[in-house]
Formats: structure tokens, sequence, C-alpha cells
């Protein structure tokens, strides 16, 4: 039965069926608890019930299982209380124990130790702990590397070495191993896609920097640093615009945003005229302005637009400090660098791997790998998966396949994920603006790709769901969020804008507390930077007290934060009811 606290997209979201779902919303919508709720009516459901071992419930960490198996007990043991006499649910509750509601590395450990005899893997093998695998990892490199440079034909590998070793050592280079075995180990084919990156490197005669796959997100990111050159520049003529400002640098300034602003939208423009553009810039002398002007003005300007040039300067070292024809014949000449580096990965993938089987280890990656190796038939290649037997067999058991926090999934996990479900069982609920594991290589983009993918009404792919509310915390952190939000969060930082359908949206129904201090008042926003702790006070204006919040209508210039310290407590305080 409905509980009448539900709106109707949440209600839409625990009760559709027959189709992959995907649930997006921001923090504090209701996303966990909407699929707890599904959970149990798929269970209770007295038309088509579903046992608790036919559902697969991945969720991301340890404690957040225990307390959702906890929430699925706590709601069975109400159902029976209800009806003393339902054997079957009874049952569920007693089964619960059993039942898959797991991180996903859990669940890989399960089904190794159920099919380890479908590998090569002693039966009685133990998880190393990280520590232990890095010794690991560390000892075999040291292995490999010292094979190398006693092997006769290694003249590449010396010549890696030169190029990526660093000053001292080679530390660096084994470094560069550690971190492609890494991120290669985040894709189902590891070796495949090493290849694959290392022939981006195999230009061709009249092949141009533009046609390279990754030059987009280079541009990208000189795009972003742009933007940033700009806003610098615009709070400096803003300050100098300012009475008893040096309103004689205003022309100086206007010149700046003319060469700076046409770069800001530099994504599909070609290297070579970006090449010229960067070359070309100059930055003129600033016109002498003395007698009436403000000194704490003029500085402040000075130092926003020093702030401006010296980023500028650094995105001209970084990419612009050969001619593109330079460029390009240094990447070709790389080609056969970025092979041997990309050999010598897979053969430390290799030995890694022996000196685990040989010791009955496995490490997190192995748990995500070996489960591919068990759920793909031997016939699978790249772009073609073929379910093994134990695959087909899960995706019979499992009714529906429910993940939280799915932001933050990788490419193997998606992989293990989508072989044991069917077309149409698969149930997601994440936030993209809340993906934090960009380190631990999850990839925001498999949910973005459902995201667009999906259609509202629902389409052959499934449907997508938007909940638009948020439950968790009071007026005021619900507007300082959004007034934060919107002018940091863009498409380019975040992997989604921060527009209207990505706002939160108050939805709770907080009682007043008399005489106790709540968030509702002025916002405090702690931002954290490990490197320029200090407020930099050349970016605050001085109209913006200590502690209060900007006028949210105010110019881009007067948005700085009302408090900048270090501080060693989460960035946002407010109340959370969850
Ligand atoms: N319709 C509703 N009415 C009242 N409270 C609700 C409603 N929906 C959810 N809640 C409550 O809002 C709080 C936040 O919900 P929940 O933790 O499920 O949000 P979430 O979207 O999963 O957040 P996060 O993105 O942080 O994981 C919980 O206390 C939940 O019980
Ligand atoms: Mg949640």
């Amino acid at each position: 039965m409905r509980d009448k606290k539900w709106t109707d997209e949440q209600w839409a979201a625990i009760t559709t069926r027959d189709t992959n779902l995907l649930v997006a919303a921001a923090a504090g919508a209701g996303k966990t608890a909407v699929l707890v709720e599904r959970i149990i009516l798929l269970i209770t459901d007295p038309v088509r019930p579903v046992d608790v071992d036919q559902l697969l419930i991945v969720t991301f960490t340890n404690a957040a299982a225990a307390e959702m198996r906890e929430r699925i007990a706590g709601a069975l043991s109400k159902a029976l209380k209800e009806n003393p006499h339902s054997r079957r649910l009874a049952k569920q509750l007693a089964m619960l124990n059993r039942a898959s509601i797991t991180t996903l590395h859990s669940f890989c450990l399960d089904l190794l130790r159920r099919y380890f005899y479908l590998l090569d893997l002693d039966p009685g093998f133990r998880v190393a702990d990280e520590v232990e695998a890095e010794l690991l990892r560390l000892e075999v490199l040291e292995e490999l590397f010292e094979e190398r440079y006693n092997r006769e034909d290694n003249e590449t590998f010396a010549r890696l070495v030169d190029a990526y070793g660093g000053q001292r050592d080679d530390s660096k280079l084994q470094d560069l191993v550690l971190a492609l075995y890494r991120f290669s180990g985040s894709h189902p084919w590891p070796r495949f896609w090493l290849a694959e990156m290392t022939e981006t490197f195999a230009l061709s005669e009249g092949q141009s920097l533009d046609d390279l796959p990754w030059i987009y997100q280079v541009k990208e990111e000189i795009s972003q640093e742009m933007q940033s050159v700009l806003r610098l520049l615009k709070q400096a003529a803003g300050w100098a615009g300012r009475p008893g400002g040096p309103e004689l640098y205003c022309k100086n300034l206007t010149e700046d945003l003319i060469q700076t602003e046409p770069l800001v939208d530099c994504r599909e423009v070609s290297w070579d005229k970006l090449y010229r553009s960067f070359a070309g810039i100059k930055w003129g002398k600033l016109s002498p302005c003395r007698g009436e002007v403000d000194e704490g003005l003029k500085n402040r300007v000075q130092a926003l637009r020093n702030k401006a040039k010296d980023k500028v300067n650094e995105i001209v070292n970084t990419y612009f400090c050969a001619k593109p024809e330079i460029l390009l014949q240094d990447l070709r000449s790389l080609h056969p660098l970025i092979k041997e580096l990309a050999a010598l990965t897979v053969e430390f993938m290799e030995r890694y791997q022996k000196k685990k089987q040989s010791k009955g280890l496995v490490d997190f990656g192995d748990l995500e790998h070996y489960c591919l190796s068990i759920l793909l038939d031997k016939a699978s290649k790249p772009g073609e998966m073929i379910p093994s037997a134990v695959a087909l067999e899960l995706k019979k058991q499992f009714a529906e396949v429910l993940v939280d926090e799915y932001q933050d999934i990788n490419a193997v996990q998606e992989t293990v994920l989508q072989l044991v479900s069917r077309e149409d069982n698969r149930f997601m609920v994440g936030d993209v603006k809340q993906s934090i594991y960009r380190f631990r290589l999850a990839e925001p983009g498999l949910f973005l790709g459902k995201y667009r993918q999906y259609g509202v009404t629902g389409n052959a792919a499934g449907c997508r769901i938007d909940l638009s509310k948020n439950f968790r915390s009071r007026l005021g952190v619900v507007n300082a969020v959004n007034f934060i939000f919107r002018q940091i969060m863009t498409r380019a930082a975040g992997e989604i804008d921060y527009d209207e359908a990505a706002e939160l949206r108050y939805g709770a129904d907080f009682p007043a507390l008399e005489g106790v201090i709540t968030a509702e008042g002025p916002v405090e926003l702690h931002l954290i930077d490990g490197k320029d702790a200090q407020p930099d006070q050349a970016e605050l204006p001085d109209n913006c007290e200590d502690n209060e919040m900007p006028d949210p209508d105010g110019e881009p210039e007067e948005l700085a934060p009302t408090r900048r310290r270090q501080i060693g407590g989460p960035a946002y305080s407010g109340d959370d009811q969850g």
C-alpha cells in the first residue's frame, strides 16, 4: 500500500516494473529510501512475490549493505507482525542472511569461492590486504626492471628509462607502469585497452594533432583554464571601475579580455590556430595611474591581472612550448617508447599474477577480473561478450539487480552487472554530481550514458526517473548549496550542468526548533585547500562580511564565499535526517 509520504516520482520509481530503471537525483532526494521500499514491495507483492534470494542488491560499502539488510529485516518483521501466519514472510526473514545484499567486491569474492575450480586458482586462496599487495607489486617490478637492465637487446627500454625514469633513479617509470596497470585493470580487457591506447601514438603521414583521439580532452582542459583566466580579468575590471579604483587600467583590461575571450571556446579550434593565438598574446604595460587612486584597489587589480597572466603562461609552457610540427614529430617518435611501456606493463601484469597464484593470493582488482573469467564464455572477445553457463544461471536466478550509488561504477564492474542481469531487470540509483571515486577509476560516463539513453517516459533501453525534492536538509542549506553550485558546476567541471533539473528543491517539512540554533541562518562555506589555506585578499570583496552570504543577485566578482579557512571538518554542514 502506498505510504502517503512518497512523491509521485518516488512512487513511480518504487512500483514501475519490467524495464530497466535509472533513478537520478541529488543528495537527500530519497534514492536509497526508494530502493529499499522497492525491495520490500517486491518481496511482499501479493501477485508476483519475489524471494529475497532472487535479488542482487549492490551497495558501495559494507556498512551500507549492513544497513540495508537491517532496514529490510525491519520491514519484513513489521509485515510478519501484521500477518503472523504468513509462512512466506517468515521464510523471507529466515533467508535474509543469505541474500545477496553486498558490495561488488564481496559478490565477486562469493563467486570465486563457489567457482574457483573453473579458474587456475588454489581453493584455499586468500585476499591480500592492500599493503601486502603493494609490497608484492614492488618486488615484482624490481625483478622485472633488473632483468630488463641485464638484457642485451634493451635499447628501447634504456630510452624509456631516459625519457621517463626521472632524474635520480627509475622510480618515476615504475610508478608509470603501476599506474597503467591499475588503469588498464579498470577495463574488462586490460591488454586490449593497452594495445588500443598504444596505437593512438602511431600517427601516419598526413595526420595532424587534431586527429589524435585525446586532443579534445586537452582542448577541454585549456578551455577550463581560460574560463578562470577570464573570470580573473573580469573581476579585475570590476574592481578597477569602482569609485577610487584605477580606472585607467580598464583600457588595458579590455584589451586583455579581447585577446583572451575568444580562446575560451577552443574545443573546435585547430591546434595550429590555437598555437598561433597563444603565441600572439601580448600583455600591455598597465597605464600609470597616480593621485586619487586607492592603493588597496590598485594592488588588488594588479594581483588579479598577474594571476591571469601566470595562468596563461602556464598554459603556453604546458601545451604550446613547441611548434605543432615539432610536437607531432615528438609524438611519432614516442610510439616505440609507448609500445615498450605497454609491453612492460603487460609483462608486469603477468608476472604479478603468477606470483600471486604461487602464494595462493588474490588482490582486490583480481576479484573483479576473476569474476569476469567465470561469467564470460571462453569464446568472448572485446566488444563481444558471451555469457558463460554460470552467468546464464545467475541471469535466471536474479529477478532484479539493484544498484545504489551507480555513478561510482567502473567499466569492469558494469560488465559484471551486465553479465548477471537481463535486458529489463536493472534498477540503478545515483547522482553524477556525487561521483567521488574517480581515483578508484569510477567512470561516471556509464551513468551519464544511461541518463541520456533512457527515456523519461521509457523506451526500449529503459526508463529514467528524476527525483526533484530534497528531504534531508533545511531550506537554508538547500538554498546555499544551490547558490554555490550554480556558480561553480558546469558540464566541463562536474560532468553535468547545474541547471534547474540538477538543483536541490526543498521537500522536507522540518518543524521549527524554538530556541535551538539551526542551519536556517547565514550559511558558512568552508573551503579546504591543502596548498593555500590563507584567504586570497585580492579575491575577497571588502563588502563581504566575514560571516554573511553574498547577495545571490550580485555580479560574479562579488561571489566570493563567505569564509575561507582551513578546517578539518566536513565541507558542508547541515542536519542530516537520513
Ligand atoms: N517522500 C519523503 N518524505 C519524507 N522524507 C523522505 C521522503 N523520501 C525520502 N525521505 C527521507 O530523506 C532522507 C534522505 O533520503 P536518502 O538517504 O534515501 O537520500 P539519497 O537520495 O539516497 O541521498 P544520497 O545521495 O546522499 O545517497 C532519508 O531520511 C529519507 O527517509
Ligand atoms: Mg543514498
